[in-house]
């Protein structure tokens, strides 16, 4: 069947629906528990600026790839160490799936249809193939070598299943890609809004080309970034200013506007950040790399967006 149509099917599972809402409720009420949102960030990779999901993913595939081939190994040769290493290969993945499913669940639950449901019937999957491998473990354990083969197979066929829908949720639905990266910012200083129409703590979205560009001004200091969410697109202009951190109106993710910087996910790509100045009256924006080593004065009339820890 062509990816198209299976995904044209999983769509149109309207019985998931209920579902899908309630394990979004429950994670979302979770998070909100004292500490929620350090392990939230944590679970995202905001502290590695990459989804730390695609990382743990590669474990069980990679291990139970192994495992496979040393079952048909093991099967064709009487060397205990093939046995072996097929057990320890979906032990492992076992381990990998754990951290893969944490990670997948965080990301899942600030989703929205129709990506959701792919993600949903996605995760479902992954469930399915850890069961399968987890008895095929228990089955190899307890002197039933040939089903705790037979299990790994049928748990493999399914986690690949499971992957192809996660290559539909990052290649077709682009989650987990960031979404502020395709913005064409100016590379020389450009006229974006007159100074006039910016005041002290009201975010607002300015356009260069099409291009939406956040400019808020605070404490006499004006400060630029690209206005599209690197998570999923949200208009960060619409969003909460609290101190010098903006927040996404869509799932909440929160931004340093000095640096761009990620302060919570789930977003875990930073902003594109831009210098701001004010000249003959207008507020002019260029593209930034915003990394003012600390210590340095920043230029007169220009944003001077140092490094911060935490803000707010
Ligand atoms: S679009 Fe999801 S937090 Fe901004």
């Amino acid at each position: 069947m062509r990816n198209g149509d299976v995904i044209g099917k999983i769509q149109r599972q309207e019985w998931l629906k209920p579902t899908e809402e309630g394990l979004q409720r429950l994670a979302h009420k979770a998070f909100r528990l004292r500490g929620g949102q350090q392990v939230k960030n944590f679970l995202h990779g905001t502290w590695i600026g990459h989804p730390l999901h695609a990382i743990l993913t590669d474990i069980p595939i990679g291990a139970w790839t192994a495992a496979i081939v040393f079952d048909v190994l093991d099967s064709s040769s009487p060397r205990r160490q093939y046995s072996l290493a097929a057990d320890s290969a979906v032990a492992l993945g076992l381990a990998g799936a754990c951290g893969a499913a944490a990670t997948g669940l965080t990301d899942w639950q600030d989703i929205d249809p129709p990506a959701r449901r792919i993600g949903l019937v996605h995760g479902l999957l992954n469930v399915a193939s850890v069961v399968l491998f987890g008895a095929s473990l228990f089955a190899r354990r307890t002197g039933s070598r040939a089903g705790g083969r037979g299990l790994a197979a049928i748990g493999y066929a399914v986690s690949v299943a499971a992957a192809r829908l996660g290559g539909n949720l990052v290649y077709e639905q682009k989650i987990g890609v960031d979404h502020s990266i395709s913005e064409k910012l100016p590379d020389e200083f450009t006229p974006v809004l007159p100074e006039a129409d910016l005041h002290e703590g009201k975010p607002v979205c300015a356009e260069h080309n099409g291009t939406p560009i956040l400019l808020v001004r605070r404490d006499s200091q004006i400060y630029a970034l690209a206005d599209t969410c690197s998570h999923l697109g949200g208009p960060l202009s619409e969003g909460m200013l609290e101190g010098y951190v903006i927040q996404c109106p869509w799932h909440g993710s929160r931004f340093s506007i000095r640096d761009g910087n990620v302060v919570d996910g789930p977003a875990v790509h930073p902003q594109p950040c831009l210098q701001a100045r004010i000249q003959n009256g207008q507020i002019e924006v260029r593209k930034s790399e915003c990394r003012i080593p600390t210590g340095l004065p920043a230029p007169a009339g220009i944003n001077p967006q140092p490094r911060t820890g935490t803000e707010g």
